[in-house]
């Protein structure tokens, strides 16, 4: 069996660098439809959908690394989990920002009456809140502060993150086509890491008993 490449410290840092650039083209897009009237009538709303996109993306291919990883054998490929999770807050802060300051001004009561008042709203600002954390304790010396484990642990609520992204997304929605082939993308790869678990703590299978064979009947 081929076994699969691994890549030198120097292509690595070279993917990272490309992945770094991909990831801020997006934003480099918005920047540069803002700046030359390219949203459309309403800006501030393709500003929220855009952005609300782009998280919900980065959030997905975050949480494919692990099963892209285990089915290609290609281990670097964790190496760039921590670039794409911290990508999707940054998009999330975005589309945050969007809400709190071309939505609502600043205005910290009319935010907190939209968030209490809609439901999706709700949901959506409890997803960012979940990453906030995930994204503040993604350094080397927040693993060493809080103990393998415990980051683990923490870093697990990334799951809840993307599904109340993606009933975000589902609640708001008009047309459901792209919220629902989100939805089941998001199912697949969570449900990956379920059997996942399970094929990895499920005991060894004990053999049948063996009877010895008997030639002659007693
Ligand atoms: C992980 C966090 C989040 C994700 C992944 C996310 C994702 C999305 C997506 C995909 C859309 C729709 C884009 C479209 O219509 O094509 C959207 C819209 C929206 N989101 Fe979020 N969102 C998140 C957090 C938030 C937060 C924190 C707020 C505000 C507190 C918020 C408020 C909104 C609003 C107001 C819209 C526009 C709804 C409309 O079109 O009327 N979202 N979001």
């Amino acid at each position: 069996m081929r076994t699969p490449p691994t890549l030198t410290d120097r292509r690595l840092a070279a993917v990272k660098v490309a992945l770094f650039v991909a990831a801020l083209a997006p934003a480099a897009h918005l920047v540069w439809d803002l700046a030359f009237d390219g949203l459309g009538p309403d800006p501030v709303e393709a500003l929220q959908r855009r952005t609300g996109a782009w998280t919900l993306n980065f959030l997905l291919l975050t949480l494919a690394v692990t099963p892209l990883r285990s089915i290609t054998g290609l281990h670097w490929l964790l190496r760039l989990r921590r670039m794409l999770g911290l990508y999707a807050f940054f998009y999330g802060t975005l589309h945050f920002l969007v809400f709190i300051g071309f939505d609502h001004a600043f205005d910290v009561d009319a935010i907190a009456r939209d968030v209490l008042k809609r439901p999706f709203t709700a949901v959506g600002f409890a997803a960012w809140a979940i990453m906030l954390p995930l994204a503040l304790t993604s350094h080397q010396g927040a693993i060493r502060a809080l103990g393998g484990r415990r980051w683990q642990a923490l870093h697990r609520s990334v799951y809840a993150a993307g599904i109340l992204a993606a009933l975000h997304y589902l609640w708001l929605a008009e047309a459901l086509l792209w919220p629902i082939l989100y939805a089941t993308l998001l199912a697949l790869l969570l449900g990956w890491r379920a059997q996942d678990r399970i094929r990895r703590h499920r005991p060894w299978p004990t053999p049948p008993k063996v009877q010895p064979i008997r030639f002659f009947r007693k």
